[in-house]
């Protein structure tokens, strides 16, 4: 049963609604621009879309700050474009996956503001703590977005918890009534047809009793304390007995620090899992600590061990979901790529990951390599976490350097509108855009790449229809070779029918590749390559060859 679940055979593609198209000239993407590029995303092979917030929100954290989770922005075209897109996706056999962001609400949530006004029920809705007798904050937690975790509600007189933007409150989710309004929320989508979650920052809604001050993180406090909290297994279990049990939907969760161990603990499939897959963050590691913003060289050996890992880790006992760009992180052909060699490096991204086991998820835009995004003033970056890693963190570095940080960290890079033509504004909107566009735009774009065989973009096409034909993708046990290789990765996929061996080169300069033992390369077809012609054992700058042998 669990193996005949939908999203195992699928490709889907994600959506940042503000930057993927406007449809209607006022700068802002929207459902509109949505519903014309339905046939785009289709002809990509993917047949699945997880939107980003498309709910009522102030923007403060770009729509992940919630103001009413039973109704669609009217900047994004309202409930009745909305539903056209449902339709429009559902009649193209694609799905439909909506963001649940429950850890926080808007402080403008029409619960915050009877919260704060002790209107019940809603008074405990949120973490509300008195100041401490010496006038301290209620813990030293950190958020990780703004300061400390605490802001100070003049009305209420007290603090409330905010773990990211101080507009950004913590539900109370030990509350029960806050669960029954969660369950509320995903009933309400799913009876309307939505086909899914992607659940934010899941793994936090879960504080430790007592909320106690935290002793062994340097920075970043707490973490250990909301991250895989007492009761989060219980609530995630309520909301799978409660509503998802009901419908043939799919639930994937956020989950920053997770390991494939402790993944197992929520969607081994033999242990009636309370999820379908979750999103780790160790492939997002291997040029960095922590954040995108400390930024460290690219170690592809850190790469590999984190894909072989999670692809060994799950085998035979739960299914990975896979991405190596999202709205959170800068672009990867600017990360683990090369922009020097955009064209040859996107493919080989594309390949590195879309032949393992899992569910591939597409970014907009990374479909076309879109790469990073170098602005002259830190005041042009929007995103709040990005500004107070500017503004407010107080650091030695002269400001060249610290807007340097931002190139390597921020996820603005990832949130310039969609690049679809050379026209002005790269076609995504006919009115002003609300962000900058990617100066590239004239030579980066999805129309000049449709007219080339060779572009990204069809490249892309190619390599998806390929994962979905062949059934050692689908099915087949991974196994890592050359392990110590720091430039090239070399796996192989084998089931019944046949074997794969995929050799992926993270290096500009030419490199020699040691065919495994047991590859007889005679027999071996050529099923895709980024390179018109092939030297057996030299790969040459981010050459990536996958080979085939039919049983
Ligand atoms: C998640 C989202 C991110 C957001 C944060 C707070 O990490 O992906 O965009 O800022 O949660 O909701
Ligand atoms: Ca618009």
């Amino acid at each position: 049963m669990e193996n005949k679940k939908w999203y195992k055979d699928r490709v889907l593609y994600q959506i940042w609604p503000r930057s993927f198209k406007d449809g209607n000239g006022d700068g802002m993407g929207d459902l509109i621009g949505v519903y014309e590029k339905l046939d785009y995303i289709k002809s990509l092979g993917c047949d699945g879309i997880w939107f980003s917030p498309l709910y009522p929100s102030p923007g403060v954290d770009c729509g992940y700050d919630i103001s009413d989770y039973m109704d669609i922005a009217e900047e994004f075209g309202g409930m009745e474009a909305f539903k056209k897109v449902l339709d429009g996706a559902h009649e193209r056999d694609m799905k439909v996956i909506m963001d649940l962001v429950v850890n926080h609400t808007s402080t403008e949530h029409e619960w915050f503001k009877k919260s704060y006004q002790r209107i019940e029920p809603y008074t405990d809705y949120y973490i509300w703590r008195p100041a401490k007798a010496n006038g301290k904050l209620p813990n030293n937690w950190d958020s990780l977005f703004e300061g400390k975790a605490w802001a100070w509600n003049e009305e209420r007189q007290e603090y409330y918890m905010h773990l990211f933007a101080i507009e950004q409150a913590d539900l109370n989710m030990d509350n029960p009534l806050v669960r029954e309004e969660v369950k509320k929320i995903l009933t309400f989508w799913l009876d309307m047809g939505v086909d899914g979650f992607r659940e934010d920052v899941i793994t936090f809604i879960s504080k430790k009793d007592g909320l106690p001050d935290d002793y062994i993180m340097p920075a970043s406090k707490g973490i250990n304390y909301f991250n895989h909290g007492p009761h989060l297994h219980e609530y995630l279990e309520e909301f799978k007995r409660d509503v998802f049990s009901q419908y043939d939907c799919m639930v994937l969760a956020e989950a920053p620090m997770v390991t494939p161990k402790k993944a197992l603990e929520y969607i081994d499939e033999s242990q009636n899992p309370v999820l379908d897959m979750m999103i780790q963050f160790a492939t997002q590691e291997a040029d960095c600590m922590f954040t995108d913003f400390y930024h460290t060289k690219f170690n592809l050996r850190k790469l590999k061990k984190a894909y072989s890992a999670w692809q060994n880790g799950l085998e035979g006992k739960g299914w990975n979901m896979l991405y190596i760009e999202n709205h959170d992180h800068p672009r990867m052909v600017s990360r683990y790529g090369s922009e020097k060699f955009r064209v040859e490096s996107a493919k080989m991204l594309a390949v590195s990951y879309l032949f393992l086991k899992g569910t591939p998820f597409i970014y907009q835009g990374q479909e076309i390599g879109m790469s990073n995004w170098y602005p002259s003033d830190p005041e042009m970056y929007e995103d709040v976490q990005t500004r107070w890693q500017y503004f407010n963190v107080a650091t030695k570095k002269s400001p060249e350097k610290r807007l340097e940080r931002l190139w390597h960290g921020s996820r603005d890079s990832a949130r310039t509108p969609v690049q679809w033509d050379n026209t002005e504004n790269a076609g995504f909107t006919t009115g002003t855009p609300w962000f900058y566009v990617n100066e590239n735009y004239t030579e980066v774009n999805v129309a000049s790449q449709e007219n080339d065989e060779n572009s990204i973009l069809n490249f892309y096409r190619k390599a998806i229809k390929l994962r979905k034909e062949l059934s050692a993708v689908r099915h087949g046990n991974y196994t890592e070779y050359g392990k110590n290789s720091s430039t090239l990765y070399t796996y192989a996929r084998e089931d019944e029918k046949q074997k794969l061996l995929i050799v992926c080169s993270f290096s500009e300069n030419l490199e020699n590749w040691d065919v495994p033992v047991g590859f007889d390369m005679d027999k071996a077809e050529l099923i895709l390559c980024n390179y018109e012609n092939v030297d057996a054992t030299v790969m040459k700058p981010y050459e990536a060859r996958v080979y085939c042998w039919e049983k």
